[in-house]
């Protein structure tokens, strides 16, 4: 058991006596490695929070549903739904310092630990599958800069998405991520968010200045920015807006439950909340004023809403090449640079959950933890790399079942089981913020468990017919 207890003035529940601390004393200092700053950690989350659910998904459900309208429907949900569950996980992470299992174990009960293994298993899932995707951009990101485009962008995604090169840049991909991981939370973590953070702010900023010189760069922002009221009113579109709402936080699975856990007991959960919220928010945004200029200058509108990969790997290396020459080459691979980024540090996240796990569990050294989980994460991932449709079921699953159950669950324990969550976001922060956190609790205990629960009524359906599918 290398569990530790809560320190200080935090309620032990489901702590056994024998693993109690004094109550006075912090926990020795190598209990549980810290970020070394509080920038460090914002920005590690927000790596977590934005990556291709902000550049990719996004923009390709903005075009499906109702462009503004699901825009709006979006923000609202942030801070409904998004900005409440954030802080709820923050506050078991802080509250515990350990990883989802005996984070859920020592905050909630013994009841709640299958919870944490649903945890663990959706990062686990999720990863497999989005290591693939981000070994396509490495790809794309690669093959622009030193070979230019290719003439048939769709037969080329046809032939590179599934099979031996899919599963090269897989393995290459989980290899960089691996290593990451091994080198800590301030070494590893900390230092890559602090180069590769500010590096896609740029980027992404830079794009959406040059997307607005392009001629028809107007035609973009209308079909963009125009709501399709009728869109709202659609449970499609409500359910997809919560889904998103919640995958591009990386709510659902305990990835900021575990990066709060590092965190000091100083820093105000809300303050760090609403920045984390704000800046993918922020992300997402920009990327669809790179992604929809640069496809009504071309006319592709229609390609964007219909597949999932369309808008991002046929239609954009398309809209890229049709720019022509040095120009659409140089924008090009900077795009799908700023995605790569935005993947590696969303999956340095997705391991690390795995990962602290293993090593709050069964007392491994991080390094050993960090390569086994890696290695058994990568030969998940190869059904996905050699065949679209379990991609798509592992998308299906993780994103449309576990992610809002996970956070349903979630909801639950902050708001109804465990002992004086508030107490969490008090620290910090004024005292005149009271009434704002009741409301955030009562938040928790029932506008998410409602909004979660319809999510899931027309979720999982569809999840459940794509899974079948593949075993006809
Ligand atoms: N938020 C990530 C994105 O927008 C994807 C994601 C979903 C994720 N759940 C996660 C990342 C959990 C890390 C951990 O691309």
């Amino acid at each position: 058991m290398t569990e530790l207890p809560p320190p200080g003035n935090a309620p032990h529940q489901d702590v056994p006596p024998s693993h109690r601390g004094p109550e006075h004393e912090e926990p020795p200092a190598f209990a549980r490695e810290l970020w070394n700053t509080r920038v460090g950690f914002i920005l590690a989350a927000v790596g977590s929070a934005v990556g291709l659910g902000n550049m990719w998904r996004f923009p390709y459900y903005t075009a499906e549903h109702g462009g503004a309208a699901f825009v709006a429907l979006y923000i609202l949900l942030t801070f409904a739904l998004g900005i409440p569950l954030l802080l709820a996980e923050m506050t078991v992470g802080r509250r515990t310092r350990l990883s989802p299992i005996g984070a859920l174990r020592s905050a909630a009960g013994r009841a709640w630990v299958p919870m944490g293994y649903l945890f663990v298993a959706a990062g686990f899932l999720i990863l497999a599958f989005y290591s693939v995707i981000a070994g396509w951009v490495t790809r794309y990101a690669v093959g622009i800069i030193f070979t230019g485009f290719p003439d048939d962008p769709g037969a080329y995604f046809t032939a590179i998405s599934s099979g031996t090169e899919a599963i090269g840049f897989h393995l290459f991909f989980m290899t960089l991520t691996i290593a990451i991981v091994m080198g800590g939370v301030e070494k590893g973590i900390e230092r890559a968010s602090l180069i590769m953070m500010p590096t896609l702010l740029i980027l992404v900023g830079g794009l959406a200045v040059w997307a607005a010189t392009l001629a028809g760069s107007g035609e973009g922002y209308r079909f963009y920015l125009t709501p399709d009221i009728e869109e709202i009113f659609s449970l499609d579109t409500f359910s997809a807006a919560v889904s998103q709402a919640a995958f591009s936080l990386s709510l659902g699975m305990g990835a900021m439950l575990t990066f709060a856990s590092y965190l000091s007991r100083q820093e105000s959960l809300p303050r760090e909340g609403t920045v984390i919220a704000f800046s993918d928010f922020g992300v997402a945004f920009a990327a669809g004023l790179v992604v929809f200029p640069v496809i009504a200058a071309l006319g592709l509108q229609d390609a964007v809403g219909e597949s999932t990969v369309g808008a991002l790997f046929i239609a954009l290396p398309g809209a890229f090449d049709a720019m022509g020459g040095l120009a659409g080459r140089i924008v090009g691979s900077l795009f799908f640079l700023a995605l790569l980024i935005g993947a590696i540090t969303s999956a340095i996240s997705l391991l690390e959950v795995v990962t602290s796990s293993v090593i709050d569990e069964f007392g491994w050294p991080r390094k050993k933890a960090a390569v086994t989980t890696g290695i058994v994460i990568a030969i998940f991932g190869l059904w996905p790399a050699l065949d679209l449709d379990a991609l798509g079921a592992y998308d299906e699953l993780t994103g449309k079942v576990m992610l809002p159950l996970g956070a349903l669950g979630i909801a639950i324990v902050v708001g109804w089981v465990m002992k004086n969550p508030i107490g969490e976001l008090v620290i910090g922060s004024s005292e005149r913020m009271r009434t704002f956190f009741t409301g955030w609790l009562w938040m928790l205990r029932v506008v998410a468990p409602i909004l979660l629960g319809l999510v899931l009524w027309t979720t999982v359906p569809d999840a459940v017919q794509a899974i079948g599918g593949l075993f006809r």
